[in-house]
């Protein structure tokens, strides 16, 4: 993951944070998610090519801390077991690198090494189409 974030083209990386999942018996108001969610904001706050917002449920239910990085014309990415009180850089150098890459790809090696283990799906964009279904080089 390369220290300074390329440059920005185009759009956005979308960081949606689940803020309602939560081990049973814990409030709402004490979701991890939450916290996820403050310290997301902090971290991209003055930085282009970001945008942060809550959501719901990511249908990850069980996987507290849930994020998605996903963007117009991007793939989708799905993390969950994510550390709200240690993992709010890493979402945040991820978008970065995703707002920079051709179709938001980053690969496994380029990605923070706190959202490798985390990572549960990637989808590719509609326009993304390769004969042979390869990802971006
Ligand atoms: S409630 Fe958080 S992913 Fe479903």
């Amino acid at each position: 993951m390369p220290e300074e974030a390329e440059a920005v083209a185009g759009p956005p990386a979308i960081v949606t944070i689940c803020t309602t999942c939560r081990a049973p018996g814990v409030a709402r108001e004490e979701a991890p998610g939450l916290r996820m969610l403050a310290a997301v904001a902090a971290a991209a706050e003055g930085l282009d090519g970001v945008a942060v917002r809550p959501t719901q449920c990511l249908g990850l239910c069980k996987r507290a801390c849930t994020v998605s990085i996903s963007g117009e014309g991007r793939y989708v990415f799905l993390f969950g077991d994510l550390d709200p009180d240690a993992d709010a850089e890493a979402v945040v150098a991820m978008a970065r690198s995703c707002a920079a890459a051709p179709y938001g790809f980053v690969a496994w090696k380029d990605r923070p090494e706190a959202l490798r283990k985390g990572m549960i799906a990637r989808v590719p964009p509609p326009g993304w189409s390769p004969e042979d279904g390869g990802a971006p080089a």
